[in-house]
């Protein structure tokens, strides 16, 4: 079933300028409830503009997006409500904590939606949970957690509102590896247990083939092509030359197959590869 679907959407920088610069250019999509969809392109291919006109802070030049069939922007003056089902997390959150505790700036998005005390402050437990922030860090300042912990408390305001989409753009962008599993392997639990529908926006080929169902890519301000990650990542030729690369395990099997060996392409993890070199190991009885 169809939650979001986008109609030739344009945005347009300082139009009629000479800094006039189109971000995103006539693009059209649709989005089912509960897909994971990870959004990939190189620097400046329009993917924060994109995403931060689907949950209408920014208005598009041209196009339209229909939430739950709904046009969001039919009644301008009602387009905040948008935030409350279409959560966005920035690009470097942590910049926008501002509350004098974290508990507050998680509690924000919640207090705004009509909602009592006691439901607040159970939202801001259960999400704080859900991104591993301890529960003796909510009465702290936000400028005194680490930079993790900062990232952790900024998508925890966004979960606390229980968007039905949640939007990711970058999360794990500048987080130590370790710290950067465990952000994604909480967003894929977040995925999983609430069935909600979420996009994360990544730079990480890893990190998407291993959590998203499907991708979009963007290039150039244009939508290059939205599928199921197998197939994406199976172009690994055509996507290189848009300046993307596949994840390091999908090149090595790619390299496997041109050398001949009768595996699967568009394998997406380790664990995959593992399984397939092992079947064919069997099949040949060397294993
Ligand atoms: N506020 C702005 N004013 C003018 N141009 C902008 C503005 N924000 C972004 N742009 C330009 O729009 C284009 C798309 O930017 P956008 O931030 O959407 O790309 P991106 O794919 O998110 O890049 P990155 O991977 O670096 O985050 C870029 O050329 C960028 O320079
Ligand atoms: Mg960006």
């Amino acid at each position: 079933m169809s939650i979001l679907r986008v109609e030739n959407l344009t945005y347009t920088y300082s139009p009629s300028t000479p800094f006039e610069h189109i971000a995103v250019n006539d693009v059209s999509f649709e989005i089912n409830k509960g897909d994971f969809i990870g959004i990939i392109g190189h620097t400046g291919s329009g993917k924060s503009t994109l995403v931060q006109m689907l949950n209408g802070l920014l208005k598009p030049t041209k196009g339209k997006i229909y939430f739950d069939g709904k046009d969001i922007w039919e009644k301008p003056k009602e387009i905040r409500k948008i935030r409350f089902n279409v959560g966005l997390v920035f690009q470097y959150p942590e910049y926008q904590l501002f509350e004098e505790t974290v508990e507050k700036d998680i509690a924000f998005g919640p207090s705004n939606m009509g909602l009592n005390d006691e439901q607040i402050k159970e939202r801001v437990k259960k999400a704080a949970k859900f991104v591993g922030l301890r529960e003796e860090l909510l009465p702290k300042s936000p400028f005194d957690l680490s930079g993790g912990e900062k990232r952790r408390a900024a998508i925890a305001g966004v979960i606390a509102m229980d968007p039905d989409i949640l939007i990711l753009d970058e999360p794990t962008a500048g987080l130590d590896p370790v710290g950067r599993d465990i952000l994604l392997s909480q967003i894929d639990a977040y995925h999983r247990e609430r069935k909600n529908t979420v996009l994360l926006v990544s730079h990480s080929m890893e990190d998407v083939a291993s959590v998203c169902e499907k991708v979009l890519v963007m290039n150039h301000s244009q939508l290059w092509d939205f599928d199921t990650t197998d197939h994406i990542f199976s172009r690994g030729e055509e996507l290189a030359q848009i300046g993307l690369r596949i994840p390091q395990v999908t090149s090595i099997v790619d390299a496997l197959i041109h050398e001949g060996f009768p595996l699967k392409r568009g394998v997406l993890t380790v664990e995959e590869a593992v399984t397939e070199i092992t079947e064919y190991l069997k099949r040949e009885g060397r294993l």
